[in-house]
């Protein structure tokens, strides 16, 4: 009896050992063979999705009014304040009482810190055309303007810091989306600083 015990403890040694040190088997080699990593196509059409979902069109896209409200205007998708449009008269640019407010189409508010406007951020060089990954990994994650060191930090209501934590995979598939839209020539005006008290 104590020698059967014996031989299957020796037995799942054995097996643990092999099982352990093996090479993956046939099996399992077979189930990574679609596991390459994603194509640019791929990643653009998961980072459409990610920015559909995470409201980048909100600030980011001019809008008209359609029946149910305000719609995305297609052709100027993600470009931005237009830059073109004229901006309606802000006293001094800041709003009394601590309150802030938006254009209808909200590419650009109006509050504490001053006018924003909301950046172009198609694939034109008026946008983050000429951008590295790098760079916008730094704008979105750590709210740098133009995703360098030493610029001044990103104003409100652009909510980086919801951003910070974003896996990798996703930050590179909004990149590599917002790298593939359509160039929409547009350069958004500089923020206007808040009126300095009399
Ligand atoms: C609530 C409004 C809002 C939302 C939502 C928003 N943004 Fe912004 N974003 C802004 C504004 C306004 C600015 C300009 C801020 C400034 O000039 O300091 C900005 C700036 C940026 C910049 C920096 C551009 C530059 O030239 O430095 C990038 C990049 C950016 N946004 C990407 C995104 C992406 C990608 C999303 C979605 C994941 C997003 N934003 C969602 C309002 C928004």
């Amino acid at each position: 009896m104590k020698k059967a015990k014996l031989f299957v403890a020796f037995l799942t040694a054995v097996f643990l050992f092999t099982y352990c040190t093996s090479e993956p088997s046939s099996a399992t080699l077979e189930a990574n063979a679609g596991n390459t990593a994603p194509t640019q196509e791929e990643l653009a059409k998961r980072g459409e999705y990610l920015v559909t979902l995470m409201g980048c069109n909100d600030c980011h896209s001019p809008k008209r009014m359609g029946p149910q409200g305000p719609e995305i205007i297609p052709e100027r998708m993600l470009s931005g304040y237009p830059g073109d449009q004229p901006f309606p008269e802000v006293d001094g640019g800041a709003l009394p009482g601590g309150w802030a407010m938006f254009t209808p189409d909200l590419t650009a508010a109006v509050g504490p810190w001053g006018v924003s406007f909301a950046a172009n951020i198609t694939s034109d060089e008026t946008g983050i055309g000429n951008w590295t990954e790098e760079q916008f990994r730094k704008a979105l994650t750590e709210g740098k303007s133009k995703g360098m060191d030493g610029t001044r930090p990103l104003l409100p209501p652009m909510p980086w810091f919801n951003y910070a934590g974003i896996k990798d995979e996703d930050l590179k598939a909004i990149f590599a989306y917002l790298k593939s839209t359509p160039p929409v020539k547009n350069a958004v005006p500089n923020p206007i600083p808040p009126a300095q008290p009399n």
